[in-house]
């Protein structure tokens, strides 16, 4: 083997991000580490922890190959000349900063993890996504090593969705590699590229200094979340106005300056990242004294709260302001079709707020039940979980579409309307269903920034 690669951290990123490098560089071993036995149990398994369309095969032409998954953390170190740090940065729940600055405690730690067993110089990657300078303390507490060690960071964000995230690993935009300008940093920065440069062709690859490397990613994620705000909040306009958002967004997407990506309406974005990531943008421009900058980021997420609370105030208003003691049946519970990742998902939301107002609700999800009766475990009320869509359906009156998995566009509406309570309702927060086939078939149907169809009017 030319190399060994390390990554601490076999979550959504280590695990895929590293199969695809082993899958695509044979001649460096990778071993991918983790302090949580059963998520290592499980990438050993043929049962993998997480579900993404075409991981298994990857993962089965690599592992064992030059692909290790292990709990050894120590011995990963030793071994490792380029270590990955791929570890969890979540939104800081406690002290200063709570509740926006990034919380970088597992990030730290492996940090003096790798300074007290390393035993040779290293290159540490910062594949989590992180404020910008952490690379600044990063440096610092390596640099304290009593061991004459050189430790150099590299910056290299991971862009990946999930759901596509073996596609997009495969054929990435771009990479993006920061490092210092320094010998040893750009010495550094070739090493990575190097790896990439087993798949990835030389012009997709982005070089740029530490700092803007962490920034981009930050702001990469912003710039997408703004796109969604953007356009949810004019779904709200199209509903006073007659204007229809799909007619919309295609259209001014049309612009090339625009471009039509990402202007989907929803009841929200969810997922681990762009919520956490604005906020955390959030905090750096309150930190760096730019509360105008602040405010302007922070608006993104106050519009993706108002979307979601707006859905729920519309299903109240036409089932009759009252939905206490009736049975809703949410069909899509993860925060986007291909994936069972419920983090931050917007369906955590609506039902939480249909749970308060007293209703019934029978869940039903392809790959995400077990995240929702996870998530919804605390709350108090009546929750049912359904593989099965037609047995989530019985006995409703409502049906809200949560997620955009492609195969509630085929299900049986005809079946699903007979065993329903009437007048029966449906709200589709994705856009995703033939609205008047359904009008037609006897449903009340409520797209999101479209116009209604009601038999009740
Ligand atoms: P995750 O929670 O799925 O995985 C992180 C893993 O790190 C966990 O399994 C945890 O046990 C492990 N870990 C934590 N501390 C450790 C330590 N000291 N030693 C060994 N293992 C440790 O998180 P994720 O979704 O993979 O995200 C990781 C980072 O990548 C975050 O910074 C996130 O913002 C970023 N990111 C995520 C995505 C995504 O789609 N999920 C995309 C791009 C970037
Ligand atoms: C995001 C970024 O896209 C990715 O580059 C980064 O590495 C991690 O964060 P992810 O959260 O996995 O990826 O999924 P993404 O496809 O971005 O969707 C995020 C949320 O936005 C989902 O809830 C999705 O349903 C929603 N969305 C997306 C919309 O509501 N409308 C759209 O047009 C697009």
């Amino acid at each position: 083997m030319k190399k060994t690669i390390l990554c601490i951290g076999a979550g959504y990123v280590g695990g895929p991000t590293m199969a695809v490098i082993a899958d695509k560089c044979p001649d460096y071993k990778v071993i991918v580490v983790d302090v949580n036995e059963k998520r290592i149990k499980a990438w050993q398994s043929d049962e993998l922890p997480i579900y993404e369309p075409g991981l298994d095969e990857v993962v089965r032409r690599a592992r064992g190959r030059n692909l290790f998954f292990s709990t050894d953390v120590v011995a990963g170190i030793k071994e490792a000349g380029i270590i990955f740090v791929s570890v969890n940065t979540p939104t800081k729940t406690f002290g200063a900063g709570a509740g926006k600055a990034a919380d970088l405690q597992y990030w730290e730690k492996t940090a003096r993890d790798i300074i007290e067993h390393s035993g040779h110089d290293k290159i540490v990657v910062e594949k989590s996504t992180l404020p910008v300078r952490t690379a600044e303390a990063m440096r610092r507490i390596l640099e304290s090593n009593t061991k004459g060690l050189n430790f150099d960071i590299i910056s290299n964000p991971e862009f990946m969705a999930e759901g596509t995230a073996v596609g997009d690993l495969q054929h990435p935009d771009r990479v993006l590699i920061g490092a210092l300008e320094t010998p040893s940093g750009q010495k550094a920065l070739q090493a990575i590229k190097d790896i990439y440069l087993n798949w990835v062709p030389e012009e997709r690859i982005k070089t740029t200094n530490l700092w803007s490397s962490e920034l981009t990613k930050l702001v990469s994620n912003a710039m997408l979340a703004q796109r969604i705000s953007s356009v949810n909040s004019i779904s709200a306009l199209c509903e006073k106005t007659d204007a229809n958002i799909l007619e919309v967004s295609s259209a001014m997407g049309l612009d090339s300056r625009i471009g039509p990506k990402f202007l989907r309406a929803s009841i929200g974005f969810g997922g681990s990242c762009f919520k956490k990531d604005i906020l955390n943008l959030v905090y750096l421009c309150e930190f760096y004294g730019l509360p105008e900058v602040a405010a302007y980021w922070e608006q993104v997420v106050k519009i993706n709260d108002y979307q979601a609370e707006r859905f729920v105030r519309k299903i109240l208003m036409n089932m009759f302001n009252s939905v206490a003691g009736k049975k809703i049946a949410v069909f899509g519970f993860a925060f986007k079709a291909d994936t069972g990742d419920t983090r931050e998902s917007p369906a955590i939301t609506v039902s939480k707020m249909l749970l308060e107002e007293r209703a019934v609700l029978s869940i039903h999800d392809p790959k995400a039940l077990e995240n929702a009766r996870l998530d919804l475990a605390d709350c108090p009320g009546e929750i049912s979980y359904h593989e099965d869509p037609y047995e989530a359906a019985a006995g409703t009156h409502a049906i809200l579409v949560l997620t955009e998995w492609k195969q509630f566009r085929d299900y049986d509406y005809r079946k699903i309307f007979e065993v329903m309570e009437k007048p029966a309702f449906i709200f589709d927060g994705r856009n995703i269903l033939d609205h008047r086939a359904l009008f037609e078939q006897g449903f009340n149907v409520y797209p999101l920034g479209q116009r209604e169809y009601s038999h009740l009017t």
